[in-house]
């Protein structure tokens, strides 16, 4: 036997007796048993890994033997290292087995716990509900088409002639500071905005019908404004525009009082108040008496001026008639006792549950 190099006498294993080829077998096959036993009983990728590390690194017990394999004799030496490669080789299958089966255990844990159950909301069907504001510009259309009017549309994007220039605000005129305008980039500059009410529907429909008319028009409007919890730079209005015959003030008035006991109900009354609109002459603003008294802002109104009937076609000399336009938004909040402007945008479903 020759003698052991440095460098073999310091990985050998075998250095006082020289064990038996039985001895050896024996403990490889406990080995690869303690190996497999432990690699199946790792339940996570990390544990696996120790475990390899314990039974196939550097400093294993395999790996002791298989260093101490040139210190043996020539015969010893070959069948060692085939007991030593058959055994590493057992445990490298065992490895790579559980691997596998850790691998798919956690994947599908994985996939369970990232599944979204969609029989969720099947517990509680709900067949939901219009907003309040629909339902409130619903109820509003259901009164006024009672009364004999019909519903009318405009865009939501208008010209600057709809919106202002046809209503007798002239260009410059001071009156359009009080509408905060969205301008829309196209066309000329300022030539197109977002409706900053809904009385350029007064005009789309004195432009296209012949009178006597009698029209509400709800919808969208915009105005340059922050949003707190009365105000919004989106909110809903009302139009309405009557066109006929000898109209005169005391018609509006009838009409806004009939609106208001056909709206709120028993106890409530209307007042007109001098106001100013370029688009309508006289001007008023109309406000509601509730029962107990107190008054409630609604809108402005007041006879079509004999400009606004000109620039649409209509000679003035012949009809006349009267507009109003109100909010809608603070109708539904006072409808449903709802406080802050904001909640009506919400998305929220224990908010809109509710009504
Ligand atoms: N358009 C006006 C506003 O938004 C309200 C109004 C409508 C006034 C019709 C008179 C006639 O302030």
């Amino acid at each position: 036997m020759n003698e052991p190099t440095p460098e073999q006498s310091k990985s050998a294993q075998f250095t006082s007796a020289q064990p038996t080829l039985e001895a050896l077998r024996l403990e490889l096959a406990e080995l690869t048993q303690a190996a497999e036993h432990e690699f199946n009983s790792a339940i996570s990728s990390p544990q696996l890994q120790q475990a390899k590390t314990k039974h196939l690194g550097k400093s294993s017990r395999l790996a002791a033997i298989r260093g101490g394999i040139g210190s043996l004799d020539k015969q010893m030496r070959r069948e060692v290292g085939q007991l030593c490669n058959a055994a590493s080789h057992t445990i490298e299958v065992a490895l790579e087995t559980r691997q596998a089966e850790l691998l798919k255990l956690e994947r599908s844990t994985q996939l369970e716990a990232e599944s979204v159950d969609l029989t969720e909301v099947l517990g509680e069907i709900s067949v939901g509900h219009f907003h309040i504001i629909t339902q409130t510009r619903r109820a509003l259309e259901d009164v006024f088409c009672g009364m004999g009017y019909q519903v009318a549309e405009g865009p939501e994007i208008e010209t600057e002639w709809h919106n202002f220039g046809a209503l007798n605000f002239p260009q410059g005129h001071p009156a359009r500071d009080m509408y905060d305008t969205l301008y829309v980039d196209w066309g000329k500059p300022m030539s197109t905005l977002l409706r900053t009410h809904t009385s350029p529907v007064q005009v789309r429909t004195m432009t296209s019908q012949p009178p006597p008319i009698a029209v509400v028009a709800p919808g969208r409007c915009f105005r340059r404004d922050t949003a707190d919890a009365t105000h919004m730079p989106v909110f809903h209005q009302i139009e309405g525009l009557l066109i006929d015959r000898d109209i005169s003030l005391g018609h509006l008035a009838g009409t806004i009082e009939a609106f208001t006991s056909a709206f709120f109900g028993e106890g409530f009354t209307s007042r007109l108040r001098p106001s100013y609109f370029p688009f309508t002459e006289p001007s008023a603003e109309f406000d509601i008496q509730r029962p107990d008294g107190s008054w409630l802002e609604l809108g402005g109104s007041g006879m079509v001026h004999p400009n606004v009937l000109e620039a649409c076609g209509i000679d003035p000399q012949e009809w006349s008639g009267f507009a109003f336009g109100f909010g809608i938004d603070r109708l539904a909040m006072i409808r449903y006792g709802v406080d802050d402007l904001r909640d009506l945008w919400t998305g929220d479903m224990r908010f809109l549950k509710q009504f």
